[in-house]
């Protein structure tokens, strides 16, 4: 007889405990709350309406002008946290304006700093969105260059500081990257800009929507050279140890829900605070379920982040914050 048929003992009767709606209220485990997440913000050069993106329903990219004052309505909604992702009208070689310190997206945080100064602002660091070639670092004979893409980062990262960002948040998988980035911040001045490594970033087919977002489609090949074979679980932990040693504030995995295992085995080993991405393939799939009826939309977002707060997420970076976050402040139905 095995071990599950003889153990439970007769008086253990779980359903005791489900009974009524009070009960099961009294001994929830996880929630979810709005101050856990962090609504992404697409952002492009210039003015006029915000620009749709069709494989992302509901999400838009937002000119510059007038950003603190749609920041102000996020805020108003209940949002707490943006990550803000640069979407530049000029692309070159080596990213020119994401080291820039008057370029696109530290302007976009001295907007939404005047006006919001209660919002928290991460920021993406990473050259894709800035590349004509889409790569997320510098390319030497057709190879991204370690290295040097770190040195650019470091800048980049300076660059935000400076502009007023709370946390910044590498995204490149280069090896050495929060170190340098760190070291960068400290030699400025800026100890205590934080930084929130994307440690555990795998190569996902789930990155597509952001990509057409972003434009930041690699032009020709893919990023399998630096992102994390979704095979492995193991290599992802080493990852996340070596953003830790390397001075990173908050461990990220993405994406979220197909990564849980990685998430729920970080959780046991690291002390560090958790951070998942539910990416935009992962919205885009629940978003395009529900507009055929076929799925209850509120049910499967609450669902889909309280399962990933089970595993050990502390915030989660959600495409869907704005609209938890407002319907827990009963702005919308
Ligand atoms: C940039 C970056 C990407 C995402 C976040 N930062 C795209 C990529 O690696 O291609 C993906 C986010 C999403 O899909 O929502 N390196
Ligand atoms: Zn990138």
């Amino acid at each position: 007889m095995s071990e599950a048929d003889s153990e439970v003992p007769p008086s253990l009767r779980l359903r005791r405990l489900r009974r009524t709606e009070d009960l099961r209220a009294s001994l929830r485990e996880t929630r979810v709350d709005p101050e856990r997440l962090v609504y992404p913000v697409f952002v492009r050069p210039g003015g006029g309406t915000p620009d749709p993106i069709e494989s992302l329903p509901g999400i838009d990219r937002y000119p510059l002008e007038g950003l603190g004052d749609r920041a102000r309505g996020w805020a108003q909604d209940g949002v707490r946290a943006v990550l803000l992702f640069g979407v530049p009208r000029v692309k070159d070689p080596e990213g020119s304006d994401a080291v820039d310190d008057r370029g696109l997206i530290p302007q976009a945080i001295r907007s939404i700093r005047r006006t919001v100064p209660t919002l928290r602002i991460l920021t993406d660091v990473c050259l894709c969105a800035y590349t004509d070639h889409g790569q997320c670092g510098l390319l030497r004979d057709g190879e991204v260059d370690n290295d040097a893409t770190v040195e650019r980062l470091a800048r980049m990262a300076l660059a935000h500081a400076r502009a007023g960002a709370d946390i910044v948040a590498p995204s490149a998988m280069m090896d050495h990257q929060v170190r340098a980035i760190r070291t960068g911040l400290d030699r400025a001045g800026f100890t205590a800009t934080a930084i929130l490594a994307y440690a555990a970033k795998f190569a996902s087919a789930l990155y597509g929507p952001f990509r057409e977002a972003a434009g930041s489609a690699p032009k020709g090949g893919d990023r399998a050279s630096y992102q994390l074979s979704p095979a492995n679980a193991r290599e992802a932990l080493m990852e996340m140890a070596a953003d830790a040693a390397e001075g990173a504030d908050l461990l990220m995995v993405k994406p979220g829900l197909p990564y849980l295992d990685i998430l729920a085995r970080a959780r046991r080993r690291f002390d560090h605070p958790l951070v998942a991405y539910q990416v935009s393939g992962e919205y885009a799939m629940i978003r395009a379920a529900a507009a055929r009826g076929w799925i209850d939309e509120a049910a499967v977002i609450d669902e889909s982040l309280l399962a990933m707060r089970r595993a050990g997420a502390d915030w989660i970076i959600t495409y869907f914050a704005r609209e938890v976050a407002a319907r827990a402040r009963g702005l919308r139905p």
